[in-house]
């Protein structure tokens, strides 16, 4: 589908006001975005996990405005305080999506959101808010265009949460998610995630232990991350294995080759900060603890052959990955050795997930 196909032409039906609720979820990237041009169009595809436990809450309400007003107006409330300092963000994001839903313009917004996992953990709340609100404007257009058909739904609502936060697209459809044109992926695209369906049964309930290295606010955001990629010297040629490990996570994915699957995963987040790090500005985003951890998962891989992997998002958070038939085991390992590296011995267990879905009142 084109961004054309998603235009919404008449909305005159829709109700004067009204109010939906959606949850959505956070995802972890195997393959990274790491370099967009505008609007979020990525420079290389991405693959990620979705995730099931870390997720965002919005109940989204409307109400018409008077007939000469069609100003943008939307507050926002993060566990039912006002977050003035939100709304910019989410403003923005109305601003890009009006030319799809053009119903936007015409009312006033109270959007309320509350997360599952805690505000200051490191974990960015970004994908799962973009996309619980997206959910909710595909409901207001449902009540007016009850036939459209899910693939639409979806593609829609994954389309607009990109126009919000990039990685967001990959948070609505569930399980693993492709997102960026793939030559040998017909039906791939830049402009939203889709659901990669041939997946091993050992990927259907991977276990994802985020290791909380770092509560704080990261010293460099994403965005000022993904505009260095503009002039880096490394820039072309990470984008091309980023498409070249993108292909082969996917024959992977379907093959269920764990060897291959850790080298590859690894070789990712390693890819991704040592973008970060031959930037200009350079930077660091792990901690000591960071390669602490990473360097006992090693050594508890080659002591173990127990298959657990990790990676990184743009953060010292440690993901560590395995499949669920090892649970038992990596937990107490987790339990015993890692959370001492922790900041406050914090781990949050999660696991892959189905994505997005309405809250029904
Ligand atoms: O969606 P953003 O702009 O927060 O960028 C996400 C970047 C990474 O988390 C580092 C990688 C990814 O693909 O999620």
């Amino acid at each position: 589908m084109k961004p054309e196909d998603f235009i919404l032409r008449d909305y005159d039906r829709l109700a004067e006001e009204g109010e939906h609720s959606a949850q959505a979820p956070s995802n972890i990237a195997l393959v990274k975005y790491w370099g967009k041009i505008p609007d979020q169009m990525p420079c290389n595809p991405s693959i990620s996990l979705t995730l099931k436990k870390a997720l965002t809450e919005t109940h989204l309400s409307y109400r018409k405005n008077s007939e000469m007003d069609d100003d943008l107006d939307v507050e926002v409330y993060l566990d039912e305080e006002r977050q003035r300092a939100f709304e910019p963000k989410v403003m923005d994001f109305f601003q890009r999506i009006q030319e799809y839903v053009g119903f936007v313009k015409d009312h006033k917004f109270v959007i309320r959101t509350s997360n599952t996992f805690p505000h200051s953990s490191g974990i960015a709340s970004s994908a799962s808010a973009m996309a619980s609100i997206a959910i909710c404007l595909m409901e207001m257009e449902k009540s007016i265009s009850p036939k459209m058909t899910r693939d639409y739904y979806y593609k829609k609502a994954s389309f607009m949460a990109r126009l919000g936060s990039g990685s967001a697209c990959r948070s609505l459809i569930g399980r693993v998610v492709l997102w960026g044109e793939l030559e040998d992926k017909r039906d791939s695209s830049d402009h939203y995630g889709i659901r990669a369906n041939r997946v091993h049964s050992i990927f259907k309930d991977y276990q994802d232990a985020i290791l909380l290295v770092d509560k704080g606010k990261k010293s460099i955001s994403s965005s000022q991350g993904h505009r260095l990629m503009y002039d880096h010297p490394y820039a072309r040629t990470r984008f091309d294995q980023a498409g070249k490990n993108a292909s082969q996570l996917l024959k992977i994915l379907e093959n269920g080759n764990l060897e291959d699957f850790i080298t590859l995963v690894e070789k990712e987040a390693l890819s991704l900060h040592a973008m970060m790090m031959t930037s200009d500005p350079y930077f660091i985003l792990m901690q000591p603890n960071t390669l602490d951890i990473i360097k006992r998962i090693w050594r508890f891989r080659n002591d173990t052959g127990i298959p657990v992997c990790f990676t990184l998002d743009a953060g010292a958070n440690v993901h560590l990955l395995y499949p669920k038939r090892y649970s038992q085991k990596v937990i107490r390992y987790i339990e015993e050795e890692l959370t001492l590296l922790c900041q406050d011995k914090h781990v949050i267990y999660d696991e892959v997930g189905n994505g997005a879905k309405v809250i029904k009142s």
